[in-house]
């Protein structure tokens, strides 16, 4: 089964107007691979500037976070129709950075991820253990506990893009080997062949993240089961051509 590269850029909370707009005009004038789907997740202030600027037809808008409900008395929060509105086409949801800064539960997580479905965004869906439950040979047990909340919501994943993304490689300049990622992910897909059918599990993208850079993406290159990439830090850099490109 085919899958396409997918390679999503995670901002998170960085950057100015005028950062965000220069990246999104280097990617235009980029030779970016036409068979690569490019997702990019400024700030929210920075969605709708950076929507209006992309010419390059693969790529498009995230947001990082949507909230469970509709529009209304929810302070501070974004809700899918207004990250519609700004011609966004994908949502971030279970970043760990949500999960254990915010506190966000399995159960939030699944809901905002029903929520965002329902409601045509499409979700990144992000998995992944501490180095204390790796340590403690969790890793498959949190990621299927993780998965498992979604998956007694949601009955179709046409639209769910799931970013395995191990708590102790983000941001820390150790990226899981691409032989524990390809391990990882088969074991992933394996279960949600179980849990959803092995036509599901073989049509959905598995993607890693967690220190992927411009030097170690080609890496994963011939990893069956990594269907691409989820990038933090080097999304903000010009590597981030070379990681999209990771594939040619
Ligand atoms: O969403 C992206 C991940 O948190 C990875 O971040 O590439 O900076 O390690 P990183």
């Amino acid at each position: 089964m085919a899958r396409t590269f997918f390679v999503g850029g995670n901002f998170k909370m960085n950057g100015t107007l005028e950062s965000t707009k220069s990246i999104v005009e280097k990617l235009n004038s980029a030779p970016l691979a036409s068979d690569a789907e490019v997702v990019i997740s400024p700030s929210f202030p920075y969605l709708a500037a950076a929507k209006s600027i992309i010419t390059a037809k693969n790529i498009s808008v995230a947001a990082q976070n949507s909230a469970d409900r509709p529009n209304g008395a929810f302070t501070g929060e974004v809700s899918v129709a207004q990250i519609k509105d700004v011609g966004a086409d994908w949502v971030i949801i279970g970043h760990s950075e949500r999960r254990t800064i915010i506190k966000e539960s399995d159960e939030l997580i699944a809901d905002k991820t029903k929520y965002a479905l329902d409601n045509g965004l499409k979700v990144i869906l992000c998995i992944g253990e501490t180095f204390e439950e790796k340590q403690a040979n969790k890793t498959l047990e949190v990621c299927e506990r993780q998965l498992s909340a979604v998956i007694s919501k949601i009955s179709d994943w046409t639209n769910v893009v799931v970013a395995y993304e191990p708590v102790w490689a983000i941001g820390t300049g150790l990226a899981a080997t691409p032989e524990d990622a390809q391990n990882i992910h088969a074991d992933l897909r394996k279960f949600l062949s179980e849990k959803l059918g092995k036509s599901v599990a073989d049509s959905l993208r598995i993607i890693y993240g967690g220190s992927v850079n411009g030097a170690n993406a080609t890496s994963f290159k011939d990893k069956a089961d990594v269907d691409g990439f989820l990038v933090g830090g080097a999304s903000l850099k010009p590597e981030f051509i070379d990681i999209v490109n990771s594939r040619q």
